[in-house]
Protein backbone atom coordinates (compact mmCIF):
# COMPACT_ATOMS: atom_id res chain seq x y z
CA UNK A 1 0.00 0.00 0.00
CA UNK A 2 1.46 3.63 -0.87
CA UNK A 3 0.85 6.50 1.51
CA UNK A 4 1.61 9.97 0.69
CA UNK A 5 1.76 11.57 4.16
CA UNK A 6 5.73 12.81 4.36
CA UNK A 7 8.55 14.11 2.06
CA UNK A 8 10.30 10.98 2.76
CA UNK A 9 7.01 8.48 0.88
CA UNK A 10 8.23 10.29 -2.22
CA UNK A 11 12.21 10.97 -1.33
CA UNK A 12 14.07 13.63 -3.79
CA UNK A 13 13.47 11.60 -7.04
CA UNK A 14 9.51 11.15 -6.52
CA UNK A 15 9.24 15.33 -5.41
CA UNK A 16 10.67 15.98 -9.01
CA UNK A 17 8.39 13.94 -10.37
CA UNK A 18 6.04 15.37 -8.56
CA UNK A 19 6.66 19.19 -9.55
CA UNK A 20 7.47 17.93 -13.19
CA UNK A 21 3.71 16.51 -14.04
CA UNK A 22 1.78 19.26 -11.48
CA UNK A 23 4.21 21.77 -14.06
CA UNK A 24 3.29 19.64 -17.14
CA UNK A 25 -0.52 19.55 -15.86
CA UNK A 26 -0.31 23.51 -15.25
CA UNK A 27 -0.34 23.95 -18.96
CA UNK A 28 -1.85 21.61 -19.91
CA UNK A 29 -5.69 20.60 -18.24
CA UNK A 30 -4.94 16.72 -17.99
CA UNK A 31 -8.57 15.88 -18.81
CA UNK A 32 -10.76 13.34 -16.87
CA UNK A 33 -8.19 11.45 -15.39
CA UNK A 34 -10.41 10.71 -12.11
CA UNK A 35 -13.81 9.73 -13.96
CA UNK A 36 -15.59 7.96 -11.16
CA UNK A 37 -13.26 8.30 -8.54
CA UNK A 38 -14.18 8.80 -5.05
CA UNK A 39 -11.72 10.73 -2.43
CA UNK A 40 -12.86 10.67 0.93
CA UNK A 41 -11.98 13.78 3.24
CA UNK A 42 -11.40 13.80 6.72
CA UNK A 43 -10.74 17.50 8.47
CA UNK A 44 -9.71 16.70 12.51
CA UNK A 45 -9.15 20.25 11.93
CA UNK A 46 -10.30 23.63 9.95
CA UNK A 47 -9.24 24.17 6.43
CA UNK A 48 -9.97 26.58 3.49
CA UNK A 49 -7.09 26.22 0.97
CA UNK A 50 -6.24 22.77 0.95
CA UNK A 51 -10.46 21.33 1.27
CA UNK A 52 -11.82 23.40 -1.69
CA UNK A 53 -7.99 22.65 -3.72
CA UNK A 54 -8.49 18.84 -3.05
CA UNK A 55 -12.42 19.13 -3.65
CA UNK A 56 -11.71 21.08 -6.90
CA UNK A 57 -8.95 18.41 -8.07
CA UNK A 58 -11.49 15.66 -8.00
CA UNK A 59 -14.28 17.88 -8.98
CA UNK A 60 -12.85 19.22 -12.05
CA UNK A 61 -11.48 15.77 -13.54
CA UNK A 62 -14.37 13.56 -13.39
CA UNK A 63 -14.38 12.36 -9.65
CA UNK A 64 -16.09 13.26 -6.33
CA UNK A 65 -15.35 14.11 -2.82
CA UNK A 66 -16.52 12.89 0.47
CA UNK A 67 -15.87 15.70 3.12
CA UNK A 68 -16.56 14.31 6.78
CA UNK A 69 -15.87 16.99 9.79
CA UNK A 70 -14.62 15.10 12.54
CA UNK A 71 -17.27 15.68 15.61
CA UNK A 72 -19.14 18.16 13.64
CA UNK A 73 -21.73 15.43 12.11
CA UNK A 74 -19.30 12.38 12.60
CA UNK A 75 -18.43 10.70 15.46
CA UNK A 76 -15.21 11.46 17.47
CA UNK A 77 -12.62 9.72 16.59
CA UNK A 78 -10.07 7.73 18.86
CA UNK A 79 -6.92 6.49 18.04
CA UNK A 80 -4.73 5.57 20.85
CA UNK A 81 -4.43 1.75 20.91
CA UNK A 82 -6.15 0.11 24.47
CA UNK A 83 -8.25 3.21 25.31
CA UNK A 84 -11.03 2.60 27.30
CA UNK A 85 -13.73 4.44 25.43
CA UNK A 86 -15.15 6.14 28.28
CA UNK A 87 -14.87 10.20 26.75
CA UNK A 88 -16.50 11.70 24.02
CA UNK A 89 -14.38 9.88 21.49
CA UNK A 90 -17.71 7.57 20.57
CA UNK A 91 -15.43 5.78 17.67
CA UNK A 92 -11.78 4.18 16.98
CA UNK A 93 -10.16 4.12 14.03
CA UNK A 94 -9.54 0.90 13.69
CA UNK A 95 -13.11 0.50 12.66
CA UNK A 96 -13.70 3.70 11.28
CA UNK A 97 -10.84 4.19 8.76
CA UNK A 98 -11.71 0.44 7.11
CA UNK A 99 -15.05 1.03 6.65
CA UNK A 100 -13.90 4.61 4.93
CA UNK A 101 -12.05 2.44 2.64
CA UNK A 102 -14.93 0.60 2.00
CA UNK A 103 -16.69 4.28 0.34
CA UNK A 104 -13.88 5.85 -1.21
CA UNK A 105 -10.53 5.18 -3.18
CA UNK A 106 -8.81 7.20 -0.88
CA UNK A 107 -8.59 9.07 1.78
CA UNK A 108 -6.97 12.34 2.85
CA UNK A 109 -6.33 13.72 6.07
CA UNK A 110 -5.80 17.12 8.25
CA UNK A 111 -5.01 16.36 12.03
CA UNK A 112 -3.31 19.28 13.35
CA UNK A 113 -0.35 18.63 16.57
CA UNK A 114 -1.95 18.39 19.78
CA UNK A 115 1.08 20.83 21.09
CA UNK A 116 2.60 17.90 22.77
CA UNK A 117 5.99 18.56 22.01
CA UNK A 118 8.61 17.94 19.55
CA UNK A 119 8.66 14.75 20.42
CA UNK A 120 5.10 13.43 19.80
CA UNK A 121 4.62 15.59 17.09
CA UNK A 122 7.42 13.42 15.61
CA UNK A 123 5.52 10.26 16.12
CA UNK A 124 2.22 11.70 13.93
CA UNK A 125 -0.31 9.55 16.19
CA UNK A 126 -3.44 10.07 14.18
CA UNK A 127 -2.55 10.25 10.69
CA UNK A 128 -0.02 6.78 11.11
CA UNK A 129 -3.22 5.52 13.03
CA UNK A 130 -4.66 6.18 9.14
CA UNK A 131 -1.69 5.29 7.54
CA UNK A 132 -1.64 1.61 9.74
CA UNK A 133 -5.24 0.49 9.52
CA UNK A 134 -6.65 1.89 6.09
CA UNK A 135 -7.23 -0.60 2.87
CA UNK A 136 -6.88 2.55 0.54
CA UNK A 137 -4.23 4.96 0.15
CA UNK A 138 -3.89 7.65 2.56
CA UNK A 139 -2.59 11.34 2.01
CA UNK A 140 -1.68 14.43 4.47
CA UNK A 141 -3.91 17.36 4.34
CA UNK A 142 -1.45 18.62 7.24
CA UNK A 143 -0.54 16.44 9.74
CA UNK A 144 1.01 17.54 13.18
CA UNK A 145 5.27 16.81 11.69
CA UNK A 146 4.40 17.44 7.52
CA UNK A 147 2.47 19.76 5.25
CA UNK A 148 3.63 17.69 2.35
CA UNK A 149 1.50 19.46 -0.12
CA UNK A 150 2.15 22.69 0.79
CA UNK A 151 5.91 22.04 0.70
CA UNK A 152 5.73 20.99 -2.59
CA UNK A 153 3.06 23.73 -3.70
CA UNK A 154 6.38 26.32 -2.53
CA UNK A 155 8.77 24.50 -4.49
CA UNK A 156 6.36 24.68 -7.54
CA UNK A 157 6.10 28.65 -6.56
CA UNK A 158 9.61 28.97 -6.50
CA UNK A 159 10.83 26.44 -9.65
CA UNK A 160 8.15 28.33 -12.16
CA UNK A 161 9.39 31.77 -11.00
CA UNK A 162 13.41 31.00 -10.82
CA UNK A 163 13.32 28.12 -13.13
CA UNK A 164 15.12 26.06 -11.19
CA UNK A 165 14.57 24.88 -7.11
CA UNK A 166 18.44 24.82 -6.67
CA UNK A 167 18.70 28.70 -5.57
CA UNK A 168 19.14 30.82 -2.36
CA UNK A 169 15.77 30.60 -0.18
CA UNK A 170 14.99 32.12 3.59
CA UNK A 171 12.53 30.53 6.26
CA UNK A 172 12.25 32.88 8.61
CA UNK A 173 10.49 32.88 11.80
CA UNK A 174 7.72 35.16 12.07
CA UNK A 175 5.41 36.33 15.09
CA UNK A 176 2.20 35.01 15.97
CA UNK A 177 -0.21 35.89 19.11
CA UNK A 178 0.48 31.72 19.45
CA UNK A 179 2.99 28.47 19.27
CA UNK A 180 1.70 27.55 16.00
CA UNK A 181 2.39 24.07 14.60
CA UNK A 182 5.80 22.95 12.62
CA UNK A 183 4.22 21.28 10.05
CA UNK A 184 4.65 23.97 7.26
CA UNK A 185 8.45 25.27 8.19
CA UNK A 186 9.11 21.35 8.41
CA UNK A 187 7.74 20.78 4.76
CA UNK A 188 9.48 23.58 3.37
CA UNK A 189 12.81 22.64 4.72
CA UNK A 190 12.40 19.37 3.81
CA UNK A 191 11.12 19.85 0.34
CA UNK A 192 13.48 22.58 -0.35
CA UNK A 193 16.42 20.49 0.74
CA UNK A 194 15.07 17.24 -1.42
CA UNK A 195 15.32 20.05 -4.52
CA UNK A 196 18.82 20.93 -3.99
CA UNK A 197 18.03 24.26 -2.66
CA UNK A 198 20.75 26.98 -0.60
CA UNK A 199 18.52 27.14 2.48
CA UNK A 200 18.88 29.72 5.00
CA UNK A 201 17.08 28.99 8.73
CA UNK A 202 16.68 31.93 10.50
CA UNK A 203 14.31 32.44 14.04
CA UNK A 204 15.23 33.43 17.75
CA UNK A 205 16.79 31.42 19.78
CA UNK A 206 14.88 28.72 20.88
CA UNK A 207 12.35 28.23 18.40
CA UNK A 208 14.67 25.65 16.24
CA UNK A 209 13.30 23.19 14.05
CA UNK A 210 13.08 19.86 15.77
CA UNK A 211 16.55 17.24 15.17
CA UNK A 212 14.74 14.61 13.60
CA UNK A 213 13.73 16.64 10.78
CA UNK A 214 16.50 18.63 10.30
CA UNK A 215 18.55 15.39 10.01
CA UNK A 216 16.17 14.24 7.44
CA UNK A 217 16.91 17.75 5.50
CA UNK A 218 20.68 17.38 5.76
CA UNK A 219 20.40 13.71 4.05
CA UNK A 220 18.40 14.93 1.35
CA UNK A 221 20.59 18.42 1.22
CA UNK A 222 23.44 15.78 0.93
CA UNK A 223 21.65 13.81 -1.52
CA UNK A 224 21.03 16.77 -3.59
CA UNK A 225 23.84 18.86 -3.27
CA UNK A 226 21.58 21.42 -1.13
CA UNK A 227 23.40 23.67 1.70
CA UNK A 228 21.00 24.26 4.93
CA UNK A 229 22.36 26.82 7.16
CA UNK A 230 20.70 27.65 10.52
CA UNK A 231 21.19 31.29 12.15
CA UNK A 232 19.43 33.85 14.52
CA UNK A 233 20.81 36.83 11.97
CA UNK A 234 17.41 37.15 10.34
CA UNK A 235 19.49 39.84 7.90
CA UNK A 236 22.06 37.72 6.84
CA UNK A 237 19.71 35.25 6.05
CA UNK A 238 18.14 37.38 3.59
CA UNK A 239 21.15 38.63 1.81
CA UNK A 240 21.02 37.47 -1.47
CA UNK A 241 17.72 35.59 -1.48
CA UNK A 242 15.43 34.50 -4.45
CA UNK A 243 12.79 33.49 -2.12
CA UNK A 244 11.95 34.83 1.40
CA UNK A 245 8.97 32.40 3.41
CA UNK A 246 7.71 33.92 6.64
CA UNK A 247 6.30 31.30 9.32
CA UNK A 248 4.97 31.44 12.79
CA UNK A 249 5.68 28.43 14.79
CA UNK A 250 5.93 27.78 18.43
CA UNK A 251 9.51 27.09 20.50
CA UNK A 252 11.38 23.90 20.63
CA UNK A 253 10.66 21.40 23.36
CA UNK A 254 13.61 19.56 22.11
CA UNK A 255 16.50 21.84 22.35
CA UNK A 256 16.79 22.71 26.38
CA UNK A 257 17.24 26.35 25.00
CA UNK A 258 15.11 29.11 26.56
CA UNK A 259 12.93 31.05 24.09
CA UNK A 260 12.42 34.70 24.40
CA UNK A 261 8.16 35.49 24.73
CA UNK A 262 6.87 36.28 21.29
CA UNK A 263 5.55 39.71 22.54
CA UNK A 264 9.34 40.38 22.54
CA UNK A 265 9.99 39.65 19.07
CA UNK A 266 7.77 41.69 16.68
CA UNK A 267 10.70 43.06 14.85
CA UNK A 268 10.79 39.51 13.29
CA UNK A 269 7.84 40.53 11.31
CA UNK A 270 8.84 41.19 7.87
CA UNK A 271 8.18 44.25 6.25
CA UNK A 272 9.26 46.08 2.46
CA UNK A 273 12.81 47.17 4.17
CA UNK A 274 13.29 43.28 4.75
CA UNK A 275 12.50 42.41 1.43
CA UNK A 276 14.67 44.53 0.38
CA UNK A 277 17.69 42.82 1.83
CA UNK A 278 16.95 39.74 -0.44
CA UNK A 279 18.06 39.40 -4.18
CA UNK A 280 15.87 41.86 -6.98
CA UNK A 281 14.06 39.18 -8.43
CA UNK A 282 12.80 38.02 -4.77
CA UNK A 283 9.61 36.70 -4.10
CA UNK A 284 7.82 36.68 -0.89
CA UNK A 285 6.14 32.80 0.07
CA UNK A 286 3.90 32.26 2.70
CA UNK A 287 1.61 28.97 2.88
CA UNK A 288 -1.76 31.28 4.15
CA UNK A 289 -3.94 32.32 6.25
CA UNK A 290 -1.75 35.22 7.23
CA UNK A 291 -1.99 37.74 10.35
CA UNK A 292 -1.74 40.80 8.54
CA UNK A 293 0.60 43.33 10.22
CA UNK A 294 1.46 40.15 13.14
CA UNK A 295 2.99 37.87 11.17
CA UNK A 296 3.85 40.02 8.06
CA UNK A 297 3.42 43.28 7.22
CA UNK A 298 1.12 44.97 4.49
CA UNK A 299 3.50 46.05 2.66
CA UNK A 300 4.95 42.99 1.69
CA UNK A 301 1.80 41.11 0.87
CA UNK A 302 0.60 43.58 -1.18
CA UNK A 303 4.51 44.53 -2.40
CA UNK A 304 5.52 43.44 -5.66
CA UNK A 305 7.63 40.59 -4.21
CA UNK A 306 4.37 38.73 -3.13
CA UNK A 307 3.57 35.12 -5.00
CA UNK A 308 0.67 34.07 -2.40
CA UNK A 309 -2.22 33.80 -4.60
CA UNK A 310 -0.01 31.81 -7.39
CA UNK A 311 1.26 29.44 -4.40
CA UNK A 312 -2.22 28.76 -3.28
CA UNK A 313 -2.75 27.71 -6.67
CA UNK A 314 -0.40 25.33 -7.07
CA UNK A 315 -1.57 23.15 -4.15
CA UNK A 316 -4.37 21.98 -6.75
CA UNK A 317 -1.89 21.78 -9.24
CA UNK A 318 0.42 19.29 -7.06
CA UNK A 319 -2.42 17.44 -5.34
CA UNK A 320 -3.59 16.25 -9.02
CA UNK A 321 -0.38 15.09 -9.72
CA UNK A 322 -0.09 13.32 -6.36
CA UNK A 323 -3.74 11.63 -6.09
CA UNK A 324 -2.92 10.82 -9.86
CA UNK A 325 0.27 9.22 -8.69
CA UNK A 326 -1.55 6.85 -5.76
CA UNK A 327 -4.50 5.98 -7.70
CA UNK A 328 -2.30 4.85 -10.57
CA UNK A 329 -0.34 2.30 -8.05
CA UNK A 330 -3.44 1.36 -5.72
N1 LIG B 1 -2.16 26.50 3.51
C1 LIG B 1 -3.23 25.80 3.96
O1 LIG B 1 -3.14 24.60 4.23
O2 LIG B 1 -4.37 26.52 4.08
P1 LIG B 1 -5.68 26.01 4.80
O3 LIG B 1 -5.33 25.82 6.26
O4 LIG B 1 -6.70 27.09 4.60
O5 LIG B 1 -6.10 24.72 4.20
Amino acid sequence: MKHFTRISDLGPEGVQQILAKAATWKRERPGAIFTDRILGMVFFNPSLRTRASFEAAMLRHGGHAIVLEVGAGTWKLEDRDGAVMNGDRAEHVREGVPVLGRYADLLAVRTFSGGEGDAVDETDPVINAFRRFSTVPVLSMESAREHPHQGLADLLTIQETHGSTKVPVTLTWAPHIKPLPKAVPNSFLLTAAACGADIRVAHPKGYELAPEVRAEAEAYAAATGGKITYTNDQDAALEGSAAVYAKAWGPSTSSGIEAAPMADLAAWMPTAAHLQKASREAIFIHCLPVRRNLEVHDSVLDGPWSRVVDEAENRFHVQRATIHSLLSQS
